[in-house]
């Protein structure tokens, strides 16, 4: 097995053959949550905190099962009725939660950056579920997963990532994690919603899904991110539908199993058509759900096993 990292923070850090070993892992806990008993033992006795400043339901509760069915004592901190809203610093709430001893902390924060930086000053695992417009490691990871079970690959597979791609950590970790792994991705969406330097990301860059969507064997679509938009960056909810909205015809254009991805939370008649959201048939939107959970649970499993061979030897070493 190989998994080096003493966090994830983002997949940046990440080798393909630590990716594949994550991977791995997360196919044999997938069967295991397909059991009616669902309980392993790889987090006994640890305690996982998870510490999000940002709204999640999915990402949060997805964590919450994963460090459960392991056998974590897992705890939710409400930080809207917390002592950040009473002016705590990040660095201050993170020392306060690390003199009580978690093994694992799962953040998610709405700056690029404030996860790597509480990195430092914890002497736990840190996971990042969301930083900013920076990465979000395990939805990419959750992704590769969804694909390799769909396609039984993601070496020489076209990916078209379509839509609000500027204020995307989902977009980001997935280019990078999808690179790694010898995917071709294509960057779908209009040039507002572009990142500046998006043409130096060495993928190729369309504004016409039609000529985006050509062959592709992966469709994943993104939220519009309005929480991160100051000012108008689409005419209309209404225009950016007809033109970036994904819909039977649109479709048509890629590969005829052409599978079809969201992240979630999404919004039904603004990126995507209902009707296909919801077609068993090319849709793999609930697998990406339940991939999130055994993801998370391999994440979780390997940093545990890194975290007690430190801890072993820094124990060892007390006593030479
Ligand atoms: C994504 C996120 O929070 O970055 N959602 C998620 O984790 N499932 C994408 C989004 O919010 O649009």
């Amino acid at each position: 097995m190989t998994f080096r990292a003493r966090h994830l923070l983002g997949v940046e850090q990440l080798a393909p053959d630590e990716i594949t070993t994550l991977l791995d892992l997360a196919e044999s806990y997938v069967a295991l949550n397909r059991r009616t008993v669902k309980h392993g033992d790889a987090l006994d006795g640890l305690t996982q905190i998870n510490l999000f400043f940002e709204n999640s339901t999915r990402t949060q509760s997805s964590f919450e099962l994963a460090g459960k069915r392991l056998g974590a004592d897992v705890m939710n901190m409400a930080v809207a009725q917390s002592s950040v809203k009473k002016g705590e610093t990040l660095i201050d709430t993170a020392l306060t939660l690390n003199a009580m001893q978690p093994d694992l902390l799962v953040v998610r924060h709405p700056n690029s950056g404030a996860v790597n930086l509480l990195a430092e000053k914890v002497n736990c695992a840190v996971i990042n579920a969301g930083d900013g417009r920076h990465e979000h490691p395990t939805q990419a990871l959750l992704d590769a997963l969804t694909i390799r079970r769909a396609k039984g690959r993601l070496h020489r597979l076209t990916v078209a990532i379509c839509g609000d791609i500027a204020h995307s950590r989902v977009a980001r970790s997935n280019l990078i994690l999808l690179g790694k792994m010898e995917a071709r991705v294509r960057l779908v969406g209009p040039a507002t919603l572009m990142p500046s330097g998006a043409a130096e990301w060495g993928c190729e860059i369309y504004e016409d899904m039609a000529e985006g969507l050509r062959d592709a064997d992966v469709v994943m679509m993104l939220r519009l991110q309005k929480e991160r938009m100051d000012g108008g960056f689409i005419p209309s909810e209404r225009e950016y539908y007809h033109r970036w909205g994904l819909d039977a015809e649109k479709l048509a254009l890629a590969k005829p199993d052409a599978i079809v991805m969201h992240p979630g939370p999404m919004n039904r008649g603004v990126e995507i058509d209902g009707t296909i959201a919801d077609d068993i048939n090319r849709s793999v939107i609930q697998d990406q759900v339940e991939m999130g959970v055994a993801v998370r649970m391999a994440a979780m499993d390997l940093l545990a096993r890194n975290l007690r061979a430190e801890r072993g030897k820094a124990a060892a070493g007390t006593y030479v």
